[in-house]
């Protein structure tokens, strides 16, 4: 995979658009990979890892926003949990995969097609719990928007759940074979994407799908000034020397599921997770002010 900055000046919608196109044509792969096992997830189950679990709460119950959900598999995880669930993501292919999951595992599950800055559009009501996971933030051009819908969707006194790559990791050269970390792509976003030639999906490493993935750098800092910018209330930023996928050829996979860096590597963040919470609305009479006595 080589990377490069984008060229020209193009308007990012331009690069959305084609990141669109690869996604259509990797989601059925993946979607028949033995490592998504969808026949599996049919028969029963929930998906979602502990340690989601544990930082989101219980859901029984809540109505929960899944942004960029992919094949859905999370999202009915968490319907399966008990939540009134909502997927949105811009892959019809991705959405398909979704709603036939959704017939057999949970009818009432509702899955939009749409790009999630535009959100706004296609999709009205507030939510419990907005939730999203595991590659998704380098897809977006815009964060400040980003933020801006999920505060949109966030229901007052409800909150946002984010678990992601950490950008620290996404400075690291992933051609590097051998154990050592070797810094390669800035951590600071350029307004520029990062052009990728081409890559398979992890989950189906012989298929050779042809295109450019073009992504955006975001720092921790500019995903939380986001979301405080956007009014919503950072409850804890926690960070993780694991990841939910191989992102360096040595990461070990551990039981629990999670990629390590092998020992004798120093430990640093490889992932994230936050939560983020809308403030509850106040009763009319404290909005109001201090009531006058009429005198
Ligand atoms: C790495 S996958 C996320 C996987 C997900 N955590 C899961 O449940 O398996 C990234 C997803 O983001 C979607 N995506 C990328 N850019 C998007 C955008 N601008 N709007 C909506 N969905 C987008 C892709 O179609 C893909 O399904």
């Amino acid at each position: 995979m080589k990377a490069a900055n984008a060229g020209g000046s193009r308007d990012p919608k331009a690069y959305v658009l084609g990141n669109r196109e690869l996604w259509e044509q990797w989601t059925p792969l993946k979607a028949a990979s033995a490592q998504y096992d969808l026949a599996g997830f049919r028969s029963g189950g929930s998906r979602m890892r502990a340690l989601e679990r544990a930082e989101v709460g219980a859901v029984h119950g809540r109505s929960l926003l899944h942004l960029q959900c992919h094949v859905g598999v999370d999202t009915l995880s968490w319907a399966r949990l008990g939540a009134r669930v909502t997927g949105v993501d811009f892959s019809s292919e991705g959405v398909a995969t979704a709603r036939s999951l959704a017939a057999d595992i949970d009818p009432t599950a509702v899955f939009v097609e749409a790009d999630v800055l535009d959100l706004p559009a296609h999709l009205d009501g507030t939510y419990d719990i907005v939730y999203t996971s595991h590659g998704v933030l380098g897809w977006l051009p815009d964060l400040n928007r980003w933020a801006e819908v999920v505060a949109h969707f966030t229901a007052p006194g409800g909150f946002v759940y984010v678990f992601e790559s950490h950008p620290a990791a996404w400075m690291l050269d992933n051609h590097v074979q051998e154990p050592r970390l070797k810094l390669r792509y800035s951590y600071f976003g350029e307004e520029k994407p990062l052009a990728f030639e081409y890559r398979s999906p992890t989950a189906v490493p012989d298929r050779q799908i042809s295109g450019a993935e073009h992504v955006w750098g975001h720092s921790l800092g500019d995903v939380i000034s986001a979301l405080a910018g956007a009014g919503l209330r950072i409850e804890f930023l926690h960070e993780w020397p694991f990841v939910g996928w191989r992102l360096l050829p040595f990461m070990e996979q551990g039981a629990d599921g999670w990629w390590r860096l092998p020992e004798g590597l120093p430990a640093m963040p490889l992932s994230f997770s936050l939560r983020a919470s809308r403030p509850p609305d106040k009763p009319a009479e404290e909005r109001s002010g201090p009531q006058s006595d009429g005198e």
